[in-house]
C-alpha cells in the first residue's frame, strides 16, 4: 500500500528536523554499505525509466556516485514519473535478478516534476556532444559525464590540500583584488564601483573614476605569486589555490578568462631542480590519489582514454635551446616554423611531449626576454625558469627561481608595475632566495582526462563574449 499523504507529512517533518548527516544519506552510501533487508530513504533525480507489466524500474542518481540505484515502483502507485523529475523514495533493499541492490518503493514523493516537452534539453540514454551540453550550463551538473568531472575536480582539490599539508606548506589566501599585474602582460581586468553616486561621493581632485575607490587602479588578480612571495618570506613554504583572471581575446580550447591556479612558493631555495621536484611530486601524488579514490569517475569523464602510465616515470628535463634543436630537426612535421626568439607554439609543445614518450616534460632555462621580470637570471641572457608540458595540453605549469638581488630586480620592474616598492623591499630586509610555480588546475584536469576543451573542465566557464550565468 502506498502512503503518499502520510509521506508528505513525514517529508516536511524530516526536512525540518533531520540532522544534516541523515538528510544526506546517498546512493553512494546505500550501494557501498547497505545490505538486503535494510529500509532506506533516498533522494535524487530520475535518470531513466523502464515500463514493465506490473512495475516501473527507475534509475536514480543523486550525484554522489556515477552508479545509479534501481528503484522498483508498482504501476499502481499513481505517480506520473518522468525522466529528470526529483523524487524522495523509501523502502526495503533487495537483490535484483542481476545481483544488484534494488529498492522496492513503499513510499514515493515527487519533489519537482520535469515535463520534458516544456523544454528540458536532455532525453534519457541519448548521447550529446560537449558543445550541445555547454549551451545548458545550469543543467550540466546533472549529466553523467559532467557530474563525474565535478567529483574528480573535488577529489583533486582535496588531494592538493592534503599533499601540501603533509609537506608542511601553509595555505595563504592571496587577494583577488590587487594593484599589480604580476605577469606584466597587460591581461588584467580593471575593477571599479558600478554606482555612479558612490564614485561621485568619493571622488578627490585630480582622480580618474577608476582610481576613486582604492586611490589607485585596481584589478582582478592574474596570479597570487607576488603576495605569496611576501608570505614565503615569513613562513618559508606557502601555497594558494584560487581563481585567477586573464583578459585575453582567446577562445582557444586551452584558455579561460577565469581559471583556478595552484601556486606554491618556497624560501631558501636556489636550485631550479628543487622547484621542479616539488611540481613533479605534487602532480604524481595528486594523480595517484585521484585515480585511487575516484577511478570510476575518471573513467567516465575521459574524452580520450588516458593511461596515466607516466605516474611511475621520471619527468624528463630539456633545456629550451635543446628543445628548439629537436623541433628544428623535425620541422617538416609542423604547420608553423619554430622561431627560437618567440617561444614555442602549441603544436611544438605537443610534439615535445610525444617525443618524450607522452610523459610530461620540463623545458628549462628560457631566454629572459620571453619571461616576466621576476625570474632570476642564470647565465647570459637566460632565466632559471621552466614550463611543464603535459599530454593533450602543452603548458600546464610555469615556474622559476625569483630574482632576489635588489638592484637587478629594481631595474627589471616594468613601468606598469610601478606600485611594487613593497615587493622590492622583500629583497632589502631579510632577503632569501625563493622559487615557486603556478599550475593551471583546469589544464591539469584536461591533460589527465584527455578533455578536448578547457570549458568542459570548470563548472561555469567564462571566455570572451560568454559570461551568461
Ligand atoms: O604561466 P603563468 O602565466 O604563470 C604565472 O602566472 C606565475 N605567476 C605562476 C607562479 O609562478 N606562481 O600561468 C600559470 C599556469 C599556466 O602554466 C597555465 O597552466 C595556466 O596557469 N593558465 C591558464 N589556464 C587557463 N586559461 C588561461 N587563460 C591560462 N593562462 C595560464
Ligand atoms: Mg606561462
Amino acid at each position: 500500500m502506498f502512503k503518499t499523504r502520510l509521506l508528505t507529512k513525514n517529508v516536511t517533518h524530516f526536512v525540518k528536523n533531520w540532522p544534516l548527516s541523515k538528510c544526506l544519506s546517498s546512493v553512494s552510501h546505500i550501494l557501498g554499505t547497505h545490505k538486503t533487508g535494510d529500509v532506506v530513504t533516498v533522494k535524487g533525480w530520475i535518470k531513466s525509466l523502464r515500463n514493465q507489466k506490473e512495475h516501473i524500474f527507475v534509475d536514480l542518481s543523486d550525484g554522489s556516485t556515477d552508479r545509479k540505484l534501481q528503484i522498483c515502483v508498482s504501476k499502481h502507485s499513481g505517480h506520473n514519473l518522468t525522466t529528470g523529475a526529483s523524487i524522495i523514495v523509501s523502502g526495503p533493499l533487495s537483490l535484483s535478478p542481476k545481483g544488484q541492490l534494488e529498492l522496492s518503493a513503499n513510499n514515493i514523493e515527487v519533489c519537482g516534476k520535469c515535463v520534458v516537452t516544456e523544454g528540458y534539453p536532455f532525453a534519457p540514454r541519448k548521447h550529446y556532444t560537449p558543445e550541445y551540453i555547454r549551451q545548458y550550463l545550469h543543467f550540466r551538473p546533472r549529466t553523467n559525464k559532467f557530474s563525474a568531472l565535478l567529483r574528480v575536480r573535488n577529489a583533486a582539490t582535496l588531494a592538493i590540500y592534503n599533499h601540501f599539508d603533509s609537506e608542511g606548506f601553509v595555505n595563504v589566501h592571496t587577494p583577488i583584488l590587487t594593484s599589480n599585474d604580476c605577469e606584466g602582460a597587460g591581461e588584467v581586468f580593471r575593477v571599479l564601483p558600478e554606482s555612479a553616486n558612490l564614485v561621485k561621493s568619493m571622488m578627490k581632485e585630480g582622480q580618474s573614476e577608476d582610481e576613486v575607490y582604492f586611490n589607485r587602479k585596481a584589478f582582478l588578480t592574474v596570479s597570487g605569486q607576488l603576495h605569496l612571495e611576501a608570505a614565503a618570506h615569513g613562513l618559508s613554504k606557502v601555497y594558494t589555490f584560487g581563481p585567477t583572471f586573464r583578459a585575453e581575446n582567446s577562445r582557444s580550447r586551452l584558455h579561460l578568462s577565469e581559471f583556478y591556479m595552484v601556486e606554491a612558493e618556497v624560501a631558501f631555495v636556489d636550485k631550479l631542480e628543487d622547484v621542479t621536484g616539488c611540481v613533479e611530486t605534487l602532480i604524481k601524488k595528486v594523480t595517484t590519489e585521484v585515480v585511487n579514490k575516484a577511478g570510476e569517475d575518471v573513467e567516465r569523464c575521459q574524452d580520450v582514454k588516458q593511461g596515466c602510465t607516466w605516474v611511475d616515470k621520471k619527468f624528463p628535463v630539456v633545456a629550451y635551446k635543446e628543445a628548439v634543436d629537436i623541433l628544428d630537426k623535425n620541422r617538416d612535421k609542423f604547420k608553423e616554423k619554430v622561431h627560437p626568439r618567440e617561444g614555442l607554439g602549441k603544436e611544438h609543445e605537443l610534439f615535445l611531449v610525444e617525443y618524450c614518450g607522452n610523459v610530461p616534460v620540463f623545458v628549462v632555462e628560457w631566454p629572459k626576454e620571453m619571461k616576466p621580470f621576476y625570474m632570476r637570471e642564470s647565465e647570459a641572457g637566460l632565466v632559471s625558469a621552466f614550463d611543464l608540458l603535459g599530454p593533450n595540453v602543452g603548458e600546464i605549469v610555469g615556474g622559476s627561481l625569483r630574482e632576489n638581488d635588489y638592484d637587478k630586480l629594481r631595474k627589471k620592474i616594468p613601468e606598469e608595475n610601478s606600485h611594487l616598492e613593497w615587493y622590492l623591499e622583500l629583497r632589502k630586509f631579510g632577503s632569501v632566495p625563493t622559487g615557486g610555480f603556478g599550475l593551471g588546475f583546469e589544464r591539469y584536469l584536461q591533460s589527465l582526462l584527455g578533455i578536448g576543451n578547457i570549458k568542459d573542465a570548470i563548472p561555469f566557464p567564462r571566455w570572451p563574449h560568454n559570461c551568461s550565468l
